[in-house]
Parts: structure tokens; C-alpha cells; sequence
């Protein structure tokens, strides 16, 4: 059994940092590991325009921990208003390195998202002659739709008609959790890539619902059946170049999550290179986990792997990760993985 790994720094391909004081909380705990990460762009307001991008760029940049060379790669928040010559000004000018998909409705401040796809036709046909990727939160809204199929249905709805009207636009269907996601993706040639998140490889909706619930799981896409489960970590660990890392980190107060009606979302970014770590050696793919983590990411949105390298070294006692991360906007509670951690970067 190796005692240490070293890889290419990972990048996060899928990233919430928020704004304000829990920015600057949670921040360093993503800079730490990462080179760089795909931010979401659905704050309150969301990030539509290149001025919105721009300025919250900045307040990345500042909120950064001293002599950190983390890159937030900026995306914007695709509304049916959306202005083309806005959008491709900011990709032009290197701001922005993606577009983000929400159907309106469909996840955490969503509500100004997309409500019918024709609506942007033109705008995603710009996108696929500029060559920017369109980063897909895939799962309907139709409340006719059982939570646990949205996803596949999107696929068959939304996914699926868009690719065959508009081959060249690159895409990112993001946190894939079921098989029908990894199938449809490993059937496609080209223009397709998925992301897929740390606590998807780890939990089923058992863990959210047996026992309790566990609100500290809960989290959209939900976590799907345990042969879901096993699909996306035969997906992640396969070497497939389509697969890549995207954490989709996403801190929520406690006070927001143990409550009546809790915010959906993980926060992983601690701990993350610890989870893969496991669940690769778990599954005797360690030597798959740059890949997946480092390599195939760039790869897919045409940047250069990171220069540097980091050390994953493998303890023989479990290494503690704090259960909760400070920030001005009150505690965020770290995933847990269920099981001990033996690995930690460095
Ligand atoms: C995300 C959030 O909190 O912003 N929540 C989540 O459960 N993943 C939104 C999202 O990416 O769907
Ligand atoms: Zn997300």
C-alpha cells in the first residue's frame, strides 16, 4: 500500500464560495488544496453581466489568504435576458471561463433562472460559435417529476434535444448522480463532459434518510439509490477522460441547514482530497486519481494543467479534519464521510 502520492494540484470544476464574511471564511479552506475552481455564479443578486463578474472577481482576489496563488475561474448566470455581446465581451476580455444553466427553481437561488430553454437559443448558439462551455445544473422542475428522477428526465427532455440542435456547443452536465448521467455521457464522442462531486461518490439517500435525517446530506441533486452510487465511482475511477472533479461545495449556515426546511448543499472543500483519497485506494484506483482530479478537467476546458504538484500522504491513524468551519456568517459543518479519513495533503 503506498504511504504517499504525489499529483498535479487538483483543480475544483464545480465551486460555491458565497460572498461576504462567509467568503472569507471558507475561502482558504478551497485555496489550501486547489489551483483553481469553476465559481458559481448564484449569489443574491446572481452574477449576470461582466461588470457583476468583475467585481465579484475582486472580492475573491482580496479575500484570498496572503501569498495564495488560488485562480477563480468566473462564470455567469444564464438568464433568458441574458446579453450575448456582454457575455462574449467577457469571455474575449479571459474573465469569464463558462456560462451556468440553472432551470429556474431548480436549486439554491435559482429563481432567476432558465424557464424554457428556446428562450436562449440564441444566446447558446453564440456560445457554441465563440467556443464557451455551458455548465448544465441538470435536473427538471416540473413538480410533476419525483425528486429522484429529475435528473434522468432532464437528460431525455432538455439535455439530449439541445445536443442534437446544437452539436458544437461544448458542455458540462454537472454533479452527475445517477447511471442513466453516466451512460448518456459515455455514449457521446464529444462535446459532453460530466463532473461529478466527492459526497456522491460517498453517500446514498440512505445515509440522508435511515436512522434520522441528516440534513448535513441533503443537498440537489439529491443523492440517488446506491447503484447510482457505484456508477458514478466506476465512472470517476475508470480513467475516463470525460469524468472530472467538481465538488460543488456549497456552505450553508447550520442554523440554515438543521432547520424546518434546510438549505441544500455540502461543504466539502476541507476535506475533499482526503475523501477522494479513500474512495481511490478503496477501489484500487489510486493511480486513476490525478486524472480525475487534476488532468482531465483542464483537458476538457482547453487550460493548462496546474504546474505544481501537492503530496497525499496516507497515515496508519485516522487524521482529523475540523467538524465545523468558523465564519462571520455562523458555523458551516464539514462533510463526513462516515468513515475514518487516513489520507491529508502534505
Ligand atoms: C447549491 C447551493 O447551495 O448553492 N446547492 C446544492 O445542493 N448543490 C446549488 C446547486 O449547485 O445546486
Ligand atoms: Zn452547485
Amino acid at each position: 500500500m503506498p504511504k504517499s502520492l504525489t499529483i498535479t494540484r487538483p483543480d475544483d470544476w464545480h465551486l460555491h464560495l458565497r460572498d461576504g464574511v462567509m467568503l472569507q471564511g471558507i475561502l482558504p479552506e478551497s485555496a489550501r488544496d486547489f489551483g483553481r475552481a469553476i465559481i458559481m455564479p448564484n449569489l443574491v443578486p446572481p452574477v449576470v453581466t461582466m461588470a457583476d463578474a468583475t467585481a465579484y472577481r475582486s472580492r475573491i482576489i482580496k479575500a484570498l489568504p496572503k501569498n495564495s496563488d488560488f485562480q477563480p475561474l468566473m462564470t455567469l448566470y444564464l438568464t433568458e435576458t441574458t446579453d450575448p455581446d456582454d457575455m462574449a465581451a467577457a469571455h474575449a476580455s479571459g474573465l469569464i471561463t463558462a456560462v451556468k444553466l440553472y432551470p429556474a427553481g431548480a436549486t439554491t437561488n435559482s429563481d432567476s433562472g432558465v424557464k424554457d430553454i428556446k428562450n436562449v437559443m440564441p444566446v447558446l448558439e453564440h456560445m457554441a460559435k465563440i467556443g464557451l462551455p455551458l455548465c448544465v445544473h441538470g435536473e427538471v422542475t416540473d413538480p410533476n417529476v419525483d425528486i429522484f428522477d429529475r435528473e434522468a428526465v432532464f437528460i431525455e427532455r432538455v439535455l439530449a434535444p439541445l445536443r442534437q440542435n446544437l452539436p458544437e456547443l461544448r458542455v458540462i452536465m454537472e454533479h452527475v448522480t445517477t447511471s442513466d448521467g453516466v451512460d448518456y455521457i459515455g455514449e457521446t464522442e464529444k462535446n459532453l463532459a460530466g463532473t461529478i462531486t466527492t459526497h456522491h461518490l460517498i453517500i446514498n439517500r440512505n445515509h440522508l434518510l435511515v436512522g434520522g435525517i441528516k440534513p448535513h446530506y441533503y443537498c440537489l441533486p439529491i443523492a440517488k439509490r446506491e447503484s447510482h452510487r457505484m456508477a458514478l465511482v466506476k465512472a470517476a475511477t475508470s480513467g475516463d477522460k470525460r469524468f472530472f472533479l467538481g465538488t460543488d461545495s456549497a456552505p450553508h449556515s447550520d442554523p440554515n441547514k438543521e432547520s424546518a426546511c434546510g438549505c441544500a448543499g455540502v461543504f466539502s472543500a476541507t476535506n475533499t482530497m482526503a475523501c477522494l483519497a479513500h474512495v481511490f485506494e478503496d477501489t484500487g484506483a489510486l493511480d486513476k486519481l490525478e486524472g480525475f482530479t487534476s488532468l482531465h478537467g483542464p483537458a476538457y476546458y482547453n487550460l493548462p494543467v496546474n504546474t505544481d504538484k501537492i503530496t497525499l500522504t496516507r497515515h496508519d491513524t485516522p487524521v482529523s479534519f475540523p467538524e465545523k468551519i468558523e465564519t462571520g456568517a455562523g458555523p458551516v459543518t464539514v462533510f463526513d464521510p462516515g468513515f475514518p479519513l487516513h489520507w491529508s495533503v502534505g
